[in-house]
């Protein structure tokens, strides 16, 4: 392959580097194209625009590919747990037998939240969304944990903020949808896994033993891992923006929190089942939702379909979809909502609106009817997610700061008006 890429322009011819990564993709180097032409190159939505290289995820959305480290999502969700996902995605190598169980101790023994930290629960509305009290208590990390670290100096403190995040932030969830039931909240126990103390904190009965069914377990452990990582989406490039102005990582953090929420991003699960439930009480007639989808007039989306990057299936919802039936039939759940759901797939992907724009449904089409089975309330979807994808912005910022990677900044192409003078109304 050719190692630079031309540019013409003005009758001008630029030579710009080309480089290949490890799976082949290829992209043009246009770093130093402004300064040598002034141009820039405009792509809004970055739909064709590489932000960073990165050792971490790979995915082909033709193929329906996804690797962390080079590991096949397929295997980590079959084989391994969130924890090992974890600490692969964050130091590069899964840990040796010592190396997890020091990990997994640190994280177990950090799992208390600050005291003061709790009172501001105090302030929040009774009904206040989970996933913004998750934001609000994740960023207000940042002043209990004061210190600007550098992760190539510092070493051991990065590590310290790393696993008081993964250790903290299910403790701060759980209490998140505690306090939007007005319900007194649960401590963590560190006699449990992590899946199952954070089940604990938000089933337990104050007074009384919960027993945690391993098969809940094992489902939430497994939708983690197929969340941890989805190298440069909506918010994890927020994590990445953020955390490259050297702000702290719990600050950065809280950024993606905020970023995932959206309905177009992360909330899609949640607003995925008031979309099933909408259908099922309109009497259960998907094809008018389709056809709905489908009205260029209408505003409606069918939510959990589509996606930016996967043009041809999700691994992620292949997987999900077996482990839904597995899961609703070892609980003997009958949910109408995978039934509207399976329909509306079918209709979808026979229908020549989807075909032709490759829409397919995502990974959160099923998962929120997974959560559901496991007794996880619809306003703590996206919140799940949050600590599923926690491991990943945690490496991909570990990754950008690391390689001392410059503050983000994209330029822009003015529209407004040009030079113009100032009209007084004698406001001074
Ligand atoms: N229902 C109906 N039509 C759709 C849908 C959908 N869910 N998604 C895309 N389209 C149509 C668009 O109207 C557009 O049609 P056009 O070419 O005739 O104008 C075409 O497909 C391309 O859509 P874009 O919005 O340009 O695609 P983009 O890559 O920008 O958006 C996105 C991807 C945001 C995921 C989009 O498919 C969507 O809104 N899906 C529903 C929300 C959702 O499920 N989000 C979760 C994504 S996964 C995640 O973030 C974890």
């Amino acid at each position: 392959m050719s190692n630079t890429a031309q540019i013409i322009l003005e009758g001008k011819t630029y030579e710009m580097p080309v480089f290949e990564g490890t799976e082949g993709e290829k992209a043009i180097d246009i770093g130093k194209l402004r300064d040598q032409s002034s141009y820039i190159t405009l792509d809004s939505g970055y739909k064709n625009t590489g932000a960073t290289k990165s050792a971490i995820t790979f995915l082909d959305g033709e193929l329906g590919i996804l690797s962390y480290r080079g590991y096949p999502i397929e295997q980590l969700a079959e084989k391994s747990t969130f924890l090992e996902v974890a600490y692969l995605l964050i130091f590069g190598e899964l840990p040796t037998t010592e190396q997890f169980a020091t990990f997994k101790t640190n994280i177990t023994r950090r799992t208390l939240v600050n005291e003061d930290m709790r009172k501001i629960f105090d302030g929040f509305p009774v009904n206040a969304h989970p996933m913004g009290v998750l934001g609000a208590l994740s960023s207000a990390l940042a002043v209990f944990y004061p210190s600007q670290i550098d992760p190539n100096k510092d070493k051991a403190e990065t590590e310290l903020h790393i696993v008081r995040l993964l250790a903290k932030l299910p403790t701060i969830a759980a209490w998140a949808y505690k306090n939007s039931q007005g319900h007194p909240l649960n401590y963590p126990k560190n006699k449990l896994g992590y899946c199952e103390n954070f089940l604990n904190m938000m089933f337990a009965m104050p007074t009384e033993e919960y027993d945690i069914d391993p098969d809940i377990v094992d489902a939430l452990d497994k939708l983690l891992i197929l969340h941890a990582d989805h190298e440069q989406n909506c918010s994890t490039s927020t994590v990445r923006l953020a955390g490259s102005s050297q702000v702290s990582l719990y600050s950065a953090i809280s950024a993606g929190i905020s970023s995932l929420w959206g309905p177009l991003h992360g909330g899609a699960n949640q607003e995925v089942i008031e979309m099933l439930e909408e259908i099922i009480a309109d009497g259960g007639n998907v094809e008018k939702y389709v056809a709905k989808a489908k009205d260029k007039n209408d505003s409606f989306r069918l939510m959990g379909f589509g996606h930016r990057v996967y043009k041809n299936f999700d691994p992620r919802a292949k997987i999900i979809k077996v482990s839904c039936d597995k899961v609703l039939k070892k609980l003997g759940i009958n949910d109408p909502a995978l039934e509207v759901a399976k329909k509306l797939e079918e209709a979808a992907l026979t229908d020549p609106y989807f075909i032709e724009r490759k829409l397919y449904p995502n990974v959160d089409f099923y998962s929120g009817i997974i959560y559901r089975a496991l007794g996880i309330p619809t306003n703590m979807f996206t919140v799940m997610f949050a600590l599923g994808r926690l491991p990943g912005w945690i490496a991909q910022w570990k990754e950008m700061r690391e390689e001392n990677q410059p503050i983000g900044r994209p330029r822009q192409i003015y529209t407004g008006y040009t030079k113009r003078d100032y009209k007084d109304i004698g406001t001074r």
